[in-house]
């Protein structure tokens, strides 16, 4: 690997071509993510142009540059958003002192896994969606699939820098660890259990989008809040690609029940045997995948009570959601914060030294924030005059970390024996036969402006194309 041409092959406003000890390391490194990007990224697509955004400065004119491009030839940059000039710390212990801007030795450690963790997630969504290209709905969604797989890889390498530049050869070791776990993988897996769940089918990949890429945001927003100021300016950045994806998922789910309120109006029927047969997806499979999808993702924020949240806090390495807007204290000391457990045949509340349940308050704002999208949805349905509302599950249901871990709670939160869960399972999560006719529905449908029967076209197209407008040129 010689010659890149630093600030073209690699959009950066890091100063890369300046520094040397980080172009060593990026230059062993760029190989093994291309290689890695070829084995384990899009199935089948290193020859297709792909009408795609590429940020090459964090300017409003810089980061969201528009064209065709082969995807392994898609200049992954490393950008951060611009310095706050004398930035100081806001939360936490260090309270009013300036933001690092180097790692202190004793953070270090949860630093570093703080980053590793973060990383980790960005490649392992491209694996679990690296089949979904073959069965797209439309060129349009297969363009958006692609956009989301590319910007997961930018985020890896915005991870990657912050390894690279900040933790020396443990942070390069930590590098090359991001390409060799992979999603699902049974003897080196991703860190986090979400990431080891299959994307099987598009109703996944939406749910997907919106439920687990805006744990995405949630996390992103807690470190951008950073004392860590490189940290912090890396992921402020990330989160403007971050937006985009929760769109694809809010969007696809939105047409995908657009589809089918029209075909049930069309039918006059709300028979789930019907609809299938007429190949849409009913809603009570909607639900089911929406039940699966929101507990798996709350699961990410990790358990209620914890005090590695404590320390990350108080320490400054990550904040709450908005911390800046908060009026408190933004030390937390002496506060409480009520979470759930099963005590007897009920769920009840207990209070918890706040500090301690910023795991939890995290979940929290993240919940308030998934519900107004599912609201969004249910208004597709009351505008065709369908009754059926959907709705998130009960915090409780089919949770798998913290005090809740294992316990059976129904999706309104009734705490349910292993009979009564086991009867009705069902209707809850996907089952093995909802699982199948969504698989049964995914085919490949790549002419410009048709779309899959299951799916309603888009209101308008990326970037202001038109909607039948040639996303993807096949090779
Ligand atoms: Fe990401
Ligand atoms: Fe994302």
């Amino acid at each position: 690997m010689s010659g890149i041409n630093y600030s073209d092959k690699i959009p950066n406003n890091v100063n890369l071509s300046e520094d040397r000890t980080l172009q060593r390391a990026l230059e062993s490194w760029q190989p093994n993510f291309l290689g890695w990007w070829r084995d384990m990224g899009p199935d089948d697509s290193q020859n297709f142009d792909v009408y795609l955004r590429t940020a090459v400065s964090v300017d409003p004119q810089g980061w969201a540059q528009f064209g065709h491009v082969k995807m392994p030839d898609y200049r992954w940059g490393i950008f951060m958003n611009p310095a706050v000039a004398d930035r100081a710390i806001y939360f936490g212990d260090h309270l009013g002192q300036a933001a690092w801007q180097d790692v202190p030795g004793e953070h270090r450690a949860n630093l570093r896994r703080i980053i590793v963790t973060q990383g980790d997630t960005e490649p392992a969504s491209v694996e679990q969606q690296r089949h979904l290209g073959m069965t797209c709905p439309s060129q349009y969604d297969l363009r958006n699939l692609y956009q989301v797989n590319v910007e997961e890889g930018r985020h890896l390498w915005a991870m990657v820098y912050l390894l690279h530049k900040h933790f020396g050869r443990d942070g390069r070791e930590e590098a090359q660890a991001l390409l060799e776990r992979h999603s699902g993988d049974a003897n080196h897996p991703r860190i986090l259990a979400a990431f080891n769940e299959a994307t099987p089918d598009w109703l996944s990949f939406f749910m997907f989008t919106y439920f687990t890429d805006r744990d995405g945001k949630f996390q992103l927003c807690a470190l951008a809040e950073s004392a860590f100021d490189p940290l912090a300016r890396t992921t402020k950045f990330m989160l403007t690609e971050e937006a985009h994806h929760m769109f694809v998922g809010e969007a696809g789910i939105a047409r995908v029940i657009a589809r089918t309120a029209q075909v049930m109006n069309e039918l006059k029927t709300e028979d789930a045997a019907k609809l299938r047969a007429a190949g849409v997806i009913d809603l009570p499979t909607l639900q089911r995948y929406l039940n699966f999808h929101f507990s798996v993702t709350i699961d990410l924020f990790g358990a209620d009570e914890s005090s590695n949240a404590a320390i990350f806090y108080s320490s400054g390495l990550k904040g709450r959601y908005e911390e800046g807007k908060r009026q408190d204290d933004h030390v937390l000391k002496g506060q409480t914060y009520k979470v759930i457990q099963a005590q007897g045949d009920q769920l009840i509340e207990r209070e918890v030294p706040m500090l301690n349940a910023l795991n939890e308050v995290l979940r929290d704002d993240y919940i308030a924030d998934s519900v107004a999208g599912v609201e969004r949805w249910n208004k597709v349905l009351a505008k065709a005059g369908i009754a059926f509302r959907l709705k998130v599950p009960h915090k409780a249901f089919h949770r798998n970390i913290g005090a809740l871990a294992g316990i059976k709670v129904s999706p309104t939160g009734e705490l349910v024996s292993e009979v009564e869960w086991n009867a009705h399972v069902d209707q809850w999560l996907p089952s093995a036969s909802d699982r199948a006719y969504v698989a049964s529905l995914m085919g490949r449908v790549t002419e410009p402006g048709k779309f899959a029967n299951w799916i309603a076209p888009p209101v308008m197209g990326i970037n202001r194309q038109p909607v039948d407008f040639e996303y993807v040129r096949f090779a």
